[in-house]
């Protein structure tokens, strides 16, 4: 009997369902080709679904989805429902739930897809983003007024309890969020990002880090972060992540593995994503020790939602990480090289709008999809 999956598919909203379509024809063809089959379990959770029914996403759901491998998900999102309600109550929850503690967002720069800063003759973009996916400001802790703010919080590693009190002298509206990391938290994602690095060749990682405003958080992750790398014999090197923006603007091809916590990992990651040719490129990859869920790092982009005008590339590169993950290493290559084979050989007018060209989605899908 050939091998076989069980895939989750969560398409979600906007463009979600547009460029998932395309991913899941690609690596269904890279499957067949190495000889093993996928089976896919839809859900139907995002905005459409939650102002229907109210539904955002059951606890009954996580349970199932122990049985599946992956899950592909597109993107959730809405301007009809309040932000937070489905970022939150699906994305981060699925994360979290999950404990997937690593998101990898790769940003290479592909040949001949325009870049805004172009690249000097004979250098390359090829960073990895490792970002921490778990802690951070991203925990949830957080509140409005002066009610107290119960600081209960469920993790892979740990639980914790606590409350906060707040009293102003005058009458004040005030708002808290918390940002939280603990040291297994830091040393498990630095020792995933030096492992990642060394598969790459690589003995150096930058540290995105904020100590010289937010000390107690960005100080304690820096202490935490370079023991671990010393420990593993890396070069460790700390930028804040202000400057860093601004390095990897004009210098992208100096920077290699980039370690970010969450918050600081999710605002670099579009950054990138934009230098290596746009957010229709920029895979992703949530990644813990139990399900692994693959997304680009793109989200529903409603301002161009059902018009078969998103990129569908980062979709088609972060089901190529999943098939990765599954241990199909052979069927992943297939894909990238499919994309790649596209991406070097198309005529220009055959690219994505993104890219400057007229595909249209399902254009650039079935093209990618014929060079598998
Ligand atoms: P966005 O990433 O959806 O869009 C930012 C810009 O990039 C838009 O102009 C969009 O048109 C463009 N863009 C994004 N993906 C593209 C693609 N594949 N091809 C061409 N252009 C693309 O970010 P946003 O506007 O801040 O968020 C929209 C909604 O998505 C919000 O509700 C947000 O919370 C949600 N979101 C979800 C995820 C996720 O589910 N993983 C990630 C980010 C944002
Ligand atoms: C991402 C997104 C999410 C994040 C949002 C939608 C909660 O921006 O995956 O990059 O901030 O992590
Ligand atoms: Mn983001």
């Amino acid at each position: 009997m050939s091998r076989s999956y069980r895939i989750a598919q969560m398409a979600g909203d906007g463009i979600g369902p547009e460029v998932v379509g395309q991913a899941r024809k690609v690596v269904e063809a890279a499957a067949a080709k190495k000889g093993f089959d996928l089976s896919w379990v839809d859900y139907p959770f995002g905005a459409e679904h939650y102002l229907k029914t109210g539904e955002v996403l059951p606890e009954s759901v996580l349970a199932e989805l122990k049985s599946c491998q992956a899950l592909l998900l597109g993107a959730v999102g809405d301007p009809r429902v309040k932000p937070g309600i489905l970022e939150r109550g699906i994305l981060l929850k699925l994360r979290f739930f999950f404990d997937m503690y690593v998101n990898l967002r790769p940003a290479k720069a592909f040949p001949r897809v325009p870049l805004p800063v172009p690249l000097p003759e004979g250098k390359a973009m090829d960073l990895l983003v490792v970002r921490e996916n778990t802690e951070d400001f991203y925990v949830g802790l957080g509140g409005e007024g002066d009610a107290p703010i119960d600081l209960g919080l469920r993790r892979g590693l740990y639980t914790m309890e606590g409350e906060m009190k707040v009293r102003f002298s005058t009458a004040q509206r005030s708002a808290f969020q918390i940002g939280l990391a603990t040291e297994e938290g830091v040393r498990r994602i630095t020792a995933d990002a030096c492992r990642r690095a060394e598969a790459r060749g690589e003995k150096r990682i930058t540290l995105a880090t904020k100590a010289n405003a937010m000390p107690q958080l960005y100080g304690f992750w820096e202490e935490i972060a370079r023991d671990e790398m010393t420990r593993r014999g890396f070069d460790f090197e700390t930028v804040n992540v202000d400057a860093l923006c601004y390095h990897l603007v004009r210098t992208p091809w100096k920077w290699n593995v980039v370690l970010c916590p969450n918050m600081f990992g999710d605002i670099v990651s579009d950054l990138l994503a934009a230098l290596s040719g746009g957010l229709g490129v920029a895979a992703g990859a949530n990644i813990g020790d139990s399900l692994g869920m693959f997304e680009p790092v793109h989200g529903s982009a409603p301002d161009i939602a059902g018009q078969n005008r998103a990129n569908p590339v980062a979709a088609i590169l972060s089901a190529g990480l999943m098939l990765d993950c599954l241990g199909e290493s052979e069927a992943a290559r297939v894909v990238e090289n499919a994309v790649e084979a596209f991406l070097e050989t198309a005529r220009p007018e055959e690219f994505p709008e993104e890219m400057g060209g007229r595909g249209k989605t399902t254009a650039v899908g079935d093209a990618i999809l014929s060079r598998i």
